[in-house]
């Protein structure tokens, strides 16, 4: 086929459908997470529930070791961005907004997703703000499913409808410099999914491309710092920010949204864009 990148894992339907049981697992890991955060609980604490709750069901947390990452989730709080580290001493209190990536590996595969999570009252600004991530997330979900149906989709249509998306909603800033990524038998993996940009460039939106698509918005300038620590991203202006990251699978009818339970049927069908059928034909 051409437009077929050699640099890109493109995934059989046999390997997609592993794919979702790293997919459910973090999924499941995710809920469990949400139900979990409240004020006086750790960001250590939600460690333990997340490296548990993987285990148990067959899975190996997939950041644990990454690169030296000590944890299995990033619990990045207010004004940290992503890839914050767990820590007894990160203690949630009412009004906090929390983003938690979790990835898990299953029988070789990777799934890879996160949640911002309000902690009791939160600023409506805050809440608004993590709602136009997710809206955001689902916008590129969505221009996937568009792009590999019409078979003349490019990646970067991803980017752009992530991109027109939050800026429709209003004036958040978008972080650049990290994005969304490739993802099958590694948790990174080419091609890099920018959350803004022209569309109509980059690798062919095909069956089999199995891409992260996760955008990261600021309440106020979308620049950002490394802590020493190596790992903590903040936000430059100490505005709060907000993350959300589906796994998703391009099949030849639509996609399938790997780590949402429901395979992105729901939301999907609100915006007109097709589910793959293999979502149908292999639910419990
Ligand atoms: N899940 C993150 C991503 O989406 C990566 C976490 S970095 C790690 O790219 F070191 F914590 F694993
Ligand atoms: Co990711």
């Amino acid at each position: 086929m051409a437009d077929r990148h050699s640099d890109i894992q493109y995934k059989t339907p046999e390997q997609i459908v592993k794919m979702r049981s790293a997919g459910l697992l973090v999924a499941a890991t995710l809920a469990k997470l949400r139900e979990a955060v409240a004020p006086g609980v750790s960001t250590a604490d939600l460690d333990v529930i997340a490296e548990d709750t993987i285990r148990s069901g067959g899975g190996i947390p997939s950041f644990l070791g990454y690169h030296g990452y000590p944890a299995s989730i990033c619990t990045s709080v207010n004004n940290e961005v992503v890839h914050a580290i767990p820590n007894p001493k990160a203690v949630l209190s009412d009004g906090d907004v929390i983003s938690i990536d979790c990835g898990a590996i299953v029988d070789g595969w990777h799934g890879d997703s996160a949640i911002t999570v309000p902690v009791g009252e939160v600023r409506r600004d805050v809440l608004r703000m993590a709602q136009v991530a997710e809206d955001a997330m689902w916008a590129g979900i969505a221009a996937a499913a568009r792009g590999v149906r019409s078979g003349r989709g490019r990646l970067t249509d991803v980017s752009s409808a992530i991109q027109s998306s939050v800026r429709k909603a209003g004036r958040y800033g978008i972080v650049e410099g990290y994005g969304g990524h490739g993802i099958g038998t590694e948790m990174h993996q080419d091609p890099f999914v920018l959350n803004y940009g022209r569309p109509g460039k980059g690798p062919l939106l095909v069956a089999g491309l199995c891409i992260a698509i996760e955008p990261m918005l600021t309440l106020g300038r979308p620049r950002t710092v490394e802590l020493d620590d190596g790992w903590t991203v903040v936000t430059a202006d100490g505005s709060p920010a907000a993350h959300a990251e589906h796994t998703v699978a391009l099949c030849e009818d639509g996609v399938w949204v790997l780590t949402a339970p429901d395979g992105g049927r729901e939301r999907l069908g609100e915006l007109a864009a097709q589910v793959a059928r293999t979502e149908s034909t292999t639910q419990a």
